[in-house]
């Protein structure tokens, strides 16, 4: 038996839902995560201070008694956000960041913003202000190959922003590419990238093995193997622009199975042992840490958590199940399609441990 104990993680991209959903996927994050930066892309969006912490409620309330989690509200923004609104919700403490989808880049991104342009006086506003950007990094010209979105963008859009605004904080966000695993590297220390455990684990293949595999389908997609194998080097090198972000998207299964299926893997329940797996395979294990718990609240300015998890390897596999049910239908949950042999102790049961055996 192998055991690693590290500083419980964060999650620094993760989507929660509402309501029946909200309350299904949530303790499956809080349960290994101790904060986690939610995602915005509700419908309606969460563009205010008010409605970021109705919503940051409405989490705590679904939270499990004895799980301990902190919720990181981020702000969507539209064309017409306004800087003063945005910059007063980031003092209250209401937003954390902003979020910038393009507009109909990804799932409930149809308010996004249509071009960088319209949001110059608010990026102009959070770069004085130190308030970080997260960029889904995809360009929507429906002309751009859906392969070589991620790459375009940072021609077009973000190496400009980068160059314009260089003490702007950007997130550029579940990179897929060596194109941006390379591109981060080569800025300023302002600017970071949120890596994913399925962009880790599987390449554009697997979304084609043997059929059209809807569950493998999220946005930005999967590429070749040489980016997956690009995306591995940076998660585990311990660099501190790159860290994890889940990116956990759940849909229901009757969405995903379908003639036009949405786009987002259910990845919470399993990520921590997935990401033990990634590490061991990179012989890495010793900077899973770095990764999940260290660089993210570094890049934020936040204290690292001070409590901790215990991952174990055991012989007998992790009994991840298939599914999670809620009352609206399941949610299939992330197959990596390997045994998983890393077992997660959570904060509680390492603290209580502690406790019987000081
Ligand atoms: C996300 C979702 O479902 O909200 N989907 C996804 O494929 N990642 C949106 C996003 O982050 O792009
Ligand atoms: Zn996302």
């Amino acid at each position: 038996m192998q055991a690693l104990e590290i500083t419980t993680p964060d999650d620094w991209h993760l989507h929660l839902r509402d309501g029946a959903l909200l309350e299904a996927v949530l303790p499956h994050t809080s349960a290994q995560f101790a904060r986690a930066i939610v995602m915005p892309n509700l419908i309606p969006p969460v563009r205010t201070a008010q409605q970021a912490q109705a919503y940051r409620q409405r989490i705590l309330n679904a939270l499990p008694v004895r799980h301990t989690f902190e919720p990181l509200m981020t702000c969507y923004l539209t064309d017409s956000t306004d800087p003063n609104s945005l910059s007063e919700g980031f003092a209250g403490g209401h937003f954390i960041a902003a979020k910038l989808y393009p507009a109909g880049a990804t799932t409930n991104s149809d308010s996004g913003v249509s071009h960088v342009k319209h949001i110059q006086a608010v990026l102009e506003r959070m770069a004085e202000i130190g308030m970080p950007l997260l960029v889904h990094g995809e360009v929507t010209d429906p002309d751009i190959d859906v392969f070589d979105r991620e790459a375009v963008f940072i021609e077009q859009v973000l190496s400009p922003l980068h160059a314009r605004l260089p003490q702007l904080k950007i997130v550029f966000e579940h990179v897929t590419t060596a194109d941006a695993v390379d591109f981060v590297r080569s800025c300023a220390s302002t600017v970071a990238a949120t890596i994913t455990t399925h962009h880790l684990m599987i390449n554009r293949n697997t979304i084609f093995k043997g059929g059209v595999r809807p569950h493998y389908y999220c946005l930005p997609i999967a590429k070749r193997e040489c980016h997956r194998q690009a995306l591995r080097a940076a998660a585990t090198s311990a660099e501190g622009q790159f860290f994890l972000g889940t990116d956990s998207a759940p849909h229901l299964q009757s969405f995903k199975e379908s003639a036009c299926g949405c786009a987002g893997l259910f990845t919470a329940p399993n990520a921590l042992s997935c990401l033990a797996h990634v590490f061991e395979e990179e012989t890495a294990l010793e900077r899973l840490e770095a990764f999940t718990s260290l660089n993210g609240p570094a890049f934020y300015g936040l204290p690292a958590n001070r409590t901790s998890v215990r991952l174990i390897k055991r012989n007998t596999p992790v009994a991840v199940p298939k599914e999670i049910m809620t009352p609206d239908g399941p949610i299939v949950i992330f197959d990596p399609q390997v045994p998983l042999h890393w077992h997660v102790e959570s904060p509680a049961q390492v603290a209580k441990r502690r406790e019987l055996c000081p």
